[in-house]
């Protein structure tokens, strides 16, 4: 049976913002985050801490974590000590890490293989949560991989595997390159909540083949009741060739409240968040809620 209430974690200023060749102002950055806020959504990744020479958008990240309210759950992305280091300064509470189930991804993400990325990752985990810091995992390529095709469920489920070890509170399984299908979405969730029924699991789909929104179905099917939309399906991985923005949080909100789904979002508020980005963004927006909204 399906939920009654789904949370969503708004990935918009982080993955949506970070492939933007164009640098958007920390200012217009907060505007968008405020009325993300202001539109109910309560976990929300609001930038990340990575090398300003990978990622020149994401340079501003201390500025952006200490000037947001820290209402709800407000994450910050990073993939290593120096990161962890500064986000936990400037105020962050919640961290999410991130690794590629794939060598060859995660070489061209973080510079590192997946082995190296893990182990430079645990004792950071184990000490953050000694501090009572909320971790969520993000596991990239987990159904496919661009450079490596197709990947096997039983290796991105032994890579969760280890998280839930080490003791994360939550893990954020993403389909990086929008490859997955809703069978094998559902076949994926389903097998990962019955192997860590005790874990908060997310479901994170880019949407590159438009098959995003019935992942999304198959993976509540599969149990799931969380997932990661970028408001105005904006977002990519610069490091991964092919793909596009994440599935459109506007477009799921809709979804999820025709099927009467709670989600505690304004719709109409989160579409008045998308426009006060969309000045600064070189793609035109043209998501089903937001193209609804501005031509009404
Ligand atoms: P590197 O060059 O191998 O490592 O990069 P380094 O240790 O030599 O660092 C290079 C420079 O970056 C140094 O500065 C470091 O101090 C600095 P320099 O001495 O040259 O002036 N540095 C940092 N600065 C700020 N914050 C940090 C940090 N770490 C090092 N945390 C590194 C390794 C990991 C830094 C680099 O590869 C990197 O920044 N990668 C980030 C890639 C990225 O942001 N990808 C997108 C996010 S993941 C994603 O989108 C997928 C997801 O959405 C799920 C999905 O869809 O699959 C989550
Ligand atoms: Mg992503």
């Amino acid at each position: 049976s399906l939920p009654n209430k789904v949370t969503i974690i708004e990935v918009g200023p982080r993955d949506g913002l970070q492939n933007e060749a164009k640098l958007v102002s920390t200012e217009n950055k907060l505007e968008f985050i405020a009325a993300l806020q202001q539109a109910g959504i309560e976990e929300m990744e609001l930038t990340s801490f990575v090398s300003p020479k990978w990622v020149p958008q994401m340079a501003d990240a201390k500025e952006i974590v200490s000037a947001v309210q820290k209402v709800g759950r407000q994450f910050v992305l990073t993939p290593n000590e120096k990161g962890i280091t500064s986000a936990l300064e400037a105020g962050a509470r919640a961290v999410a890490v991130f690794v590629g189930v794939s060598d060859s991804f995660n070489k061209k993400n973080i510079n590192k293989t997946t082995a190296e990325s893990m182990e430079t990752l645990k004792p950071l985990i184990i000490k953050m949560k000694q501090d009572g810091i909320f971790v969520r995992a993000c596991i990239s390529t987990a159904f496919h991989c661009p450079f490596e095709g197709a990947i096997k469920p039983e290796d991105t489920i032994a890579l969760c595997r280890k998280f839930v070890d080490w003791g994360v509170d939550e893990l954020s399984v993403a389909d990086t390159i929008g490859m997955a299908t809703p069978t094998e979405s559902y076949a994926l969730f389903k097998k990962l909540n019955d192997a860590f029924p005790r874990v908060l699991m997310t479901a994170h789909f880019h949407d590159t083949r438009k098959m995003a929104i019935a992942n999304i179905f198959a993976a509540l099917q599969a149990g799931v009741s969380r997932f990661d939309s970028s408001a105005g399906g904006l977002g990519g991985c610069p490091f991964a060739p092919g793909a596009t923005g994440n599935v459109a949080t506007e477009d799921v909100v809709n979804m999820l409240h025709l099927m009467d789904i709670e989600t505690g979002i304004d719709l109409d508020r989160l579409c008045e968040a998308v426009s006060k980005i969309e000045p600064y963004v070189t793609d035109s927006i043209n998501t089903g809620m937001y193209t609804l909204y501005k031509n009404r």
